[in-house]
């Protein structure tokens, strides 16, 4: 393992030196151990409990492909009289699964290893292997100009002479625009930061010169042939010297202090879980005095809590309050996910920003679960939401424990009329709207 990326982390236990013994990554204690797969270090607090999540997270995902395969197979052994046109579409699609669950299997063999289970981890569970596989395509499969106008875009905010010592890109995804940036500015060290390790064991084959296969779905096909695309997914950029991936949750990130010049969040900011003036101080915190933010991307804030759902003006506010200066910033259009036969590419508004760090500020803790779900020992607190939601759920329950093969929806709304107090009508609308909506959730996909 490189010694200049070595020695810009720390552990995040004990918040010292990590060494490289044996394939991982040591604290110098020996207690502390951090996995390193197909040359990506994992460094987490906990990373047995990522590793679990993780591997969750992949069988999911592959049986989403083989089952997919065995139903369609299923559908074309029906006997139902399919057409020839019908039964070439299946069998396209039938194919692509099973060559998708195949080439995945491959890509995301490390994950094998195993891990335990632990119920801290922080990440949010709707973030699912495939959830960014598009950007994979896009990145690395997809004919498309979008890579090239992300680049030009940051570049009018950087300048052509920007070449910072240390780069680190979070949530760097399958990282084409990390690695376009440090081949184009020539950098001499960029540490490319994800948690999701498809992304980054994608990103690991391209920075070898490897080329993988897979098939992009398309949504909404008009043309049989256009149901499945089989992209071979390579590199256009060649080797690359200095380039390092780093699979990391950016909410504990497991760097020294101040060990970067410069910090890109690229259609970050938004998605996190937590809200921006975190980040903030976290990237401030990452930061020399004098070093520079990058900001690209969006502002799709989707908080609960309006207040943290910010606009351009605010961002200055708490830009400043966490000890950087805006030095140039730039709103623009540009099509996300775009390719020819893309049916489902966005147009979206960026907001590019460079600000200079000028004062190093504190960092405020996080924790993603409540204490009562990593404690178990701590009395669930009963909020008047959770209330409602016990009511939602018990009349869900007592519903579908109704259906005996003989009470008709009429019998359950005068049952439920005189159980739950309530006027017939109004029993029977909620009967039928969960019947229908569950009816409804069986016929799509
Ligand atoms: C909207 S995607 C953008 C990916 C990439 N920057 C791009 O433009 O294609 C957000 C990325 O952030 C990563 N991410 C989200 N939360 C993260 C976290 N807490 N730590 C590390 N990565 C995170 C996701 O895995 C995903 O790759």
């Amino acid at each position: 393992m490189d010694a200049s990326f070595l020695s810009l982390l720390q552990c995040p236990q004990t918040k010292k030196d990590l060494r490289f013994f044996q394939d991982q990554l040591v604290s110098q204690d020996n207690k502390n151990k951090y996995p390193i797969w197909d040359q990506v270090p994992w460094v987490f607090p906990e990373p047995d409990h990522f590793a679990f999540y993780w591997q969750n997270k992949k069988n999911e995902f592959l049986n989403f492909h083989k089952i997919g395969a065995q139903n369609i197979g299923v559908e074309l052994k029906s006997g139902k009289n399919l057409s020839s046109l019908t039964v070439s579409r299946l069998e396209l699609l039938k194919k692509a699964h099973e060559t998708n669950f195949q080439n995945l299997s491959t890509i995301l063999k490390s994950l094998d290893q195993r891990g335990d289970a632990g119920y801290e981890v922080t990440i949010p569970s709707h973030q699912s292997l495939h959830i960014y596989r598009k950007n994979i395509f896009r990145d690395w499969g997809w004919e498309t100009k979008e890579n090239k106008i992300s680049v030009d875009l940051i570049t009018e905010v950087l300048g052509v002479n920007w070449t910072p010592a240390r780069f680190c890109v979070l949530g760097a995804g399958a990282s084409r625009l990390a690695m376009d940036l440090h081949k184009e500015f020539r950098l001499p060290l960029t540490v490319a930061v994800d948690f999701n390790p498809l992304l980054l064991m994608v990103a690991d084959k391209m920075l070898k010169g490897e080329r993988l296969f897979l098939y992009d779905f398309s949504a909404a096909a008009v043309e049989i042939e256009s149901v499945v695309k089989l992209y071979e997914l390579k590199s256009p950029l060649g080797p690359m010297q200095n380039f390092y991936l780093l699979c990391a949750d950016v909410t504990d990130l497991p760097f020294k202090p101040y060990q970067f010049q410069s910090v890109l969040t690229p259609w970050l900011i938004d998605i996190l879980p937590f809200n921006f003036r975190l980040l903030a101080q976290r990237v401030n915190q990452m930061l020399e005095i004098g070093g520079d933010w990058i900001n690209f991307g969006p502002m799709g804030f989707s908080h609960q809590e309006e207040a943290f759902n910010l606009t351009r003006p605010e961002v200055h506010e708490q830009m400043r309050e966490c000890g950087f200066e805006l030095e140039i910033e730039k709103v623009s259009q540009m099509k996300y996910l775009s390719a020819d036969d893309e049916v489902n590419s966005r147009n979206e508004t960026v907001y590019v920003f460079k600000a200079k760090k000028i004062e190093t500020v504190a960092v405020d803790g996080f924790s993603y679960l409540p204490s009562w779900l990593t404690d178990m020992n701590q009395a669930i607190p009963l909020s008047e939401a959770l209330k409602q939601h016990q009511q939602l759920i018990r009349f869900h329950a007592d519903l579908f424990h109704s259906i005996n093969g003989h009470v008709s929806v009429n019998q359950i709304a005068h049952l439920f009329s005189s159980h739950y107090k309530l006027p017939v009508e109004t029993a029977r609308s909620m009967a039928l709207s969960v019947l229908r909506q569950y009816e409804e959730s069986l016929k799509r996909k």
